[in-house]
């Protein structure tokens, strides 16, 4: 079987690396660099924790199935590519701001007090405790995106970069190049995506700052929510994201977000400070009306979407990867409240 992929994002790299394991044919067409996109400016929490508190419950399954395979995948993905991806577990501390706050996260999980919290992150400011999820995991999402490409490649897949799909017609995706004609196409542009078929998806801005400490000073080992902003240790920097903004398809980074950033940041931790902001990014997360991905069989015929994972396209992709490329394959349900067809 032959498949187009339109997007080198994760999901289009993984769903194409899965494909290609089982025996399909498989290109790759990105309009830029595979996984430069949101997959290279998120900050690769798999947040199962802290996103998806409020996740109605096909996301809540969705989640907790993909960081069950999380584990599995990283380590496949290691050896098949031969690089690292700093996958690792070492937990998420979501502070109280206060006691009563404290009370609403007990039902949660495991809850600290301010004793416990500062054993675990003693540079936090007066925590009045958190909820502690010991096995909460991340992963160099660049590192993802690098070795996932690297994964395809040696599978035998093909990846273009630089060439955006601009129109598709009917089994042919074309571009300004040429035209790639498949039995089945896989629509998995991000926020990208509502360009190319009438796929309802728009871009969600967010910026993150990474920190670089002085000389001496050491880095949260969990990651670290509280005060509206999250905190991810990443080899000798610290993450600090991310704002939230409807702002189109605008990628600047501004001043507003630094401050804003580093402000929240500096609450929760005083010392930073003094660290230095060594870098600063916009990305774009892709949104759909109802805030779920869009996981099927899309407009056209024998065209498939992956999209709309929102703020945690990192965190599906191992699932995401094994129910699209069974489903392209003709296998596998469609899982209705994730169905692109919802919106028709
Ligand atoms: N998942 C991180 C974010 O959306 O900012």
């Amino acid at each position: 079987m032959k498949v187009v992929i339109i997007g080198a994002g994760v999901a289009g790299l993984a769903i194409g690396w899965r494909l290609l394991q089982a025996d399909c044919s498989v290109i790759i067409l990105d309009r830029a660099q595979p996984g430069r996109g949101a997959t290279s400016a998120a900050a690769g929490m798999l947040a199962v924790t802290a996103e998806m508190e409020d996740a109605p419950e096909a996301e809540r399954r969705l989640a907790l199935a993909s960081d069950v395979l999380w584990p599995s995948f990283a380590a496949e993905l290691e050896q098949a590519s031969g690089q690292s991806i700093g996958y690792r577990r070492d937990g998420a501390l979501m502070l109280a701001a206060d006691a009563a706050e404290l009370e609403a996260l007990r039902p949660r999980g495991t809850v600290l007090d301010s004793a416990g919290v500062a054993a675990l992150a003693p540079m936090l400011a007066n925590p009045a405790g958190a909820l502690w999820t010991a096995d909460e995991g991340h992963v160099d999402n660049r590192a993802l995106g690098a070795a996932l490409a690297v994964a395809v490649l040696k599978a035998g897949g093909k990846i273009l970069p630089g060439e955006a799909a601009v129109r598709m017609d009917g089994h042919t995706v074309l571009t300004p190049y040429g035209g790639y004609t498949a039995d089945a196409v896989l629509l998995a542009a991000g926020a990208w995506s509502g360009l190319l078929a009438k796929v309802p998806v728009i871009p969600v801005k967010g910026e993150i700052i990474a920190l670089a400490p002085p000389p001496g000073a050491v880095l949260p080992k969990p990651m670290i929510w509280g005060n509206g902003v999250y905190l991810v240790p990443r080899g000798d920097r610290l993450l600090v994201g991310a704002t939230v903004q409807d702002a189109g398809f605008d990628t600047n980074i501004t001043d507003a977000a630094r401050r804003h950033l580093r402000s929240r940041a500096e609450s929760l931790i005083p010392s930073l400070q003094d660290w230095t902001v060594a870098e600063q990014w916009a990305g774009l997360r892709p949104k759909s009306p109802d805030g779920l991905p869009l996981l099927g069989p899309g407009p056209l015929p024998d065209l498939f979407v992956a999209s709309g994972q929102y703020r945690n396209g990192i965190l599906f992709a191992p699932a995401i990867a094994r129910m699209m490329a069974d489903m392209i394959m003709g296998q596998g349900a469609v899982i209705p409240e994730f169905d692109p067809r919802r919106f028709a």
